[in-house]
């Protein structure tokens, strides 16, 4: 099969590169990302003679066009993915995520290519505490400028995919961590912040919850559904995960030997979505999926170790990213 990967120079669809090099070898891999910020050439480094990389924008046309006439299916990964951003600066959101996917869903219905999009629960809202998971079925209800524009993009799917006969489908992943991860994410921002011996960084209380997934377990479910899913249908990603930040915080703390109450709560994200958790019964029941990292702790200390050897990769980042959750505002707040 040949593949077109975009936004394969990120966190995970660097990911799903490496793990398809490793376990899918008559498969072709050509990535098409625009190196933004959260985009690092490193990260493929180890796979660089084994793909094709082109450095472009997915809401280049004729780019596209060419590119998705060559191959068999797209993966598309590329967008602006954090929420944070999205507050301060919401237009490359609109661009990269509703445009960008515009571009690709025209190519692929000109030339008939099986395209599959990745997305986030996060298109659905919050759940309070005793709200049943997100389903398949879960009205949008998205809160920030970020889950908006990839809400935005999943209907442009659903439409080509009904009004132009598109071979879509779609997946809505849970948070995920893992190798790879850019330091301005909540898990790799306090693991760096730990290994300089800085305080970890706690949105308000700390009380939002979070359904935490392996990033190489999501891609093993893309990669099933690849194979497998039905065209048309939407697949809910999730290994049952749920942890409030706090908790993630203290594990991370205990597994640096520091004391669990050692840091600071700063000020809260505007907005801030309260709960997020995935029914997956789809997956599991039709597709046969499950998750090979059922221990969050065991996964935690496996990332921790990989930004202790990889320090190289992480560090060019971490002060900017430092300065610029300073200029958007954020304090320690004495007590919450
Ligand atoms: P990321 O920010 O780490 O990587 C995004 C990549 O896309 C970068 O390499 C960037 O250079 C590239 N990119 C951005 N704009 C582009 C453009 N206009 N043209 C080409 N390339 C561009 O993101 P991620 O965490 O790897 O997320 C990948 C996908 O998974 C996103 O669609 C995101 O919404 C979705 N998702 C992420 C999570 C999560 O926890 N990180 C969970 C569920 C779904
Ligand atoms: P994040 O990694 O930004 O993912 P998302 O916004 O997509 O869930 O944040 C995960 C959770 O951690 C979220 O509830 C916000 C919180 N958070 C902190 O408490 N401190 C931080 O420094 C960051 C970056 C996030």
């Amino acid at each position: 099969m040949r593949l077109l990967v975009t936004g394969g120079a990120g966190f995970i669809g660097a990911n799903f590169v490496h793990q398809t090099v490793a376990e899918r070898p008559d498969t072709t891999v050509t990535v098409l990302d625009a190196l933004t910020y959260a985009g690092n050439k490193a990260s493929l480094e180890s796979v660089a003679g084994r793909i094709d990389f082109v450095h472009g924008d997915i809401a280049d046309l004729d780019l596209v066009d060419e590119l998705v006439s060559g191959v068999d299916a797209v993966v598309h990964f590329a967008a602006e993915s954090h929420n944070d951003n999205s507050l301060t600066e919401p237009w490359p959101f609109v661009q990269t995520n509703i445009v960008g996917t515009y571009a690709l869903l025209q190519a692929v219905r000109r030339h008939d290519v099986r395209y599959h999009h990745v997305s986030t629960d996060e298109v659905y809202g919050d759940l309070t505490a005793d709200e049943p998971a997100f389903t398949e079925r879960t009205p949008y209800n998205p809160s920030s400028p970020y889950s908006a524009t990839k809400a935005s993009s999943d209907l442009l799917v659903r439409a080509w995919a009904r009004s132009f006969g598109v071979r879509a489908t779609l997946s809505n992943c849970s948070n995920n961590y893992g190798p790879y991860q850019h330091v301005e994410k909540f898990i790799p921002r306090q693991i760096t912040n730990l290994i300089d011996g800085v305080r970890p960084r706690l949105y308000g209380a700390g009380h939002q919850i979070r359904d935490w997934i392996h990033v190489d377990d999501h891609n093993r479910a893309v990669w099933d559904i690849l194979d497998r899913g039905r065209v048309g249908q939407t697949y809910l990603i999730g290994a049952n995960g749920e942890l409030d930040n706090k908790t993630v915080v203290r594990m991370l703390l205990e597994a640096f030997d520091r004391d669990p109450d050692d840091f600071d709560h700063v000020t809260d994200r505007p907005g801030h979505d309260q709960r997020y958790a995935i029914d997956a019964t789809l997956l599991r029941t039709e597709l046969g999926w499950e998750p090979r990292y059922a221990d969050f702790r065991a996964g935690l200390a496996a990332t921790i170790q990989w930004y202790r050897d990889n320090e190289s990769w992480w560090r060019p980042d971490k002060a900017a990213t430092e300065r610029a959750y300073a200029a958007a505002g954020e304090q320690t707040l004495g007590s919450v």
